[in-house]
């Protein structure tokens, strides 16, 4: 499914019905490392999947990439479908995006699950890395970049023992343009600390992390769950940064729980 959103093309796939439940992706993928969540929640909820701005089969426009963008990009999205208020789910990335969504547009915003992500801004040497891997991918493509992040993203047992995965992931990042790479690293290098605005967050939330995460570490959930009022926290054993995909089950479950809890409440 197409929609224009903001002036260029969005893809989506909108499933199921009830509780509408939106899925952020993370950098640098695209809306098909939801697939497995899709398949078992999509009986119990509306589950929205989205190709954000420079990935997958959404457009990747050569522009100026912000996490703000990427927000105003959801709520049009969520104007055009009618829907007024969702849960959303938003892994590494996805996570700061829900970030800046909650900042701008919190009445739409009925839950959150934060996965694999974290609240802090980039260290210098973080903005340093994201401006390397820029020129990586500028100057090698989207399959050098697919060779940097693998080993950040799935767990050593996975790259040895699921090739399957592996393929998977190597496919989305291939998948991407070079604009969309370079935008969304401008973008979440230039992000704000959310750290203060955590005890700003009132609604239901429920954070998740891989217990082997390393580029978002337990650590990062840790925090996020001692300053959002109530917020629960699930630690995924033998996950790493991509817990969705390496453990799809246990993390459909915790979603699947939780979007029970805010459809009753
Ligand atoms: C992601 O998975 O979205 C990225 O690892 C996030 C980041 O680079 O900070």
């Amino acid at each position: 499914m197409q929609a224009t959103i903001n002036g260029i093309s969005i893809a989506y796939h909108d499933q199921g019905m009830g509780l509408p439940i939106v899925f952020l992706h993370a950098f640098p993928l695209n809306r098909t490392m939801w697939a497995q969540q899709e398949a078992a929640l999509s009986s119990q909820c509306r589950v929205i999947t989205i190709d954000l701005r420079g990935h997958g089969e959404s457009d990747a426009p050569l522009w100026r990439y912000t996490l703000d963008q990427a927000a105003d990009d959801v709520r049009a999205l969520l104007d055009h479908l009618a829907i007024q208020q969702a849960l959303f789910v938003g892994l590494s990335m996805g996570g700061y995006i829900l970030f800046a969504f909650y900042r701008k547009y919190s009445d739409r915003v009925k839950g959150m699950v934060l996965a694999d992500t974290r609240a802090q801004a980039d260290t210098t040497e973080g903005k340093e890395g994201r401006f390397q891997l820029a020129q990586v991918a500028y100057k090698q493509g989207p399959s050098a970049i697919a060779d940097l992040m693998i080993p950040k993203l799935l767990s050593p047992a996975t790259i040895q023992g699921r090739p399957e995965i592996v393929q998977r992931v190597r496919m989305m990042i291939e998948g991407n343009q070079i604009s969309g790479i370079a935008g969304d690293l401008m973008a979440m290098a230039e992000r704000p600390d959310s750290v203060p605005f955590l005890k700003q967050i009132t609604c239901p939330t429920q954070i998740i992390v891989g217990d082997l995460d390393q580029a978002t570490p337990p650590a990062d959930a840790k925090l996020m769950a001692d300053q959002i009022p109530h917020a629960k926290l699930a630690l995924i054993p033998n996950a790493a940064h991509l817990a969705n995909m390496e453990q799809p089950e246990m993390f459909s479950a915790i979603v699947g729980e939780f979007a029970s809890n805010v459809a009753r409440s």
